[in-house]
């Protein structure tokens, strides 16, 4: 399968570590220009999440293959973001952002197998976003402009200081391990958080959401004007 070879769907890739502001800012884009959202993070949790009542760990690595090989993937839409499940099971977002999943999820992001599974399925929601007649799609997560769609339209690779970062997870009331996450993230062998050469560099920590949206917004009319 190759990346975006459609030419008519815009694909904005937003890379960024943890608590950087992806998802908001992801949402909003979407909203803006009616393009699908996805947010490639919570396939990772979904899987680990998975994974994890199977009570499978990083180095079972053939419970590990056949539990990928049973995996049964839907996709559904809520409002225009993609519903990612497994086994036709919607897992609640409290389940997805514990602190068991926070703790493993970059060490099952790490691996091959895992990777290779959502490749696949990332890449195939080209299709899924032409089906449901958008003219474009937003991804978030660590490894899109470098290596899911390295053809998008616009890269964008947001970035924000540690302080930053910590006082937005407390806001959200969840136990993360940002930083433990950062470090196996950005060192990983494969598919590592990268900013990737062509992307628009945001430091989101003294800017308001409204304001990253409105820079984002900006460069991809730019880029669509020139198309
Ligand atoms: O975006 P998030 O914090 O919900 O992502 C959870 C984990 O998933 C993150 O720590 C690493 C992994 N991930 C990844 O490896 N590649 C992506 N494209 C997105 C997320």
């Amino acid at each position: 399968m190759t990346a975006n070879s459609e030419p008519d769907l815009s694909i904005i890739s937003l890379d960024g570590a943890a608590a950087t502001g992806k998802s908001s800012t992801a949402r909003a884009v979407a909203e803006a220009l009616d393009y699908l959202h996805v947010d490639t993070g919570s396939h990772y949790r979904i899987i680990c999440y998975h994974l994890n009542q199977k009570a499978i760990e990083p180095i079972e690595s053939n419970k590990l293959l056949a539990a990928l090989d049973e995996f049964k993937v839907n996709t559904t839409l809520k409002k225009n973001s993609v519903l990612f499940e497994i086994n036709e099971t919607q897992v609640d977002s409290d389940d997805l952002r514990s602190y068991t999943v926070n703790t493993q999820v970059s060490q099952f992001a790490s691996l091959k197998p895992v990777r290779d599974f959502l490749l696949c399925y990332q890449r195939s929601l080209i299709n899924f976003a032409q089906n449901n007649h958008f003219k474009g799609m937003i991804v978030e997560g660590r490894d899109i402009g470098s290596v899911v769609f390295p053809n998008a339209t616009l890269k964008v690779f947001l970035e924000a200081d540690a302080s930053t970062r910590i006082a937005r997870r407390e806001k959200e009331g969840h136990t993360d391990v940002i930083n433990e996450r950062d470090t196996i993230d950005a060192t990983r062998k494969l598919s590592p958080l990268t900013c990737p050469n062509d992307a628009l560099n945001i430091d989101t920590s003294q800017l308001s959401l409204d304001e990253v949206v409105s820079l984002i917004l900006k460069e991809i009319s730019y880029k669509d004007e020139s198309k």
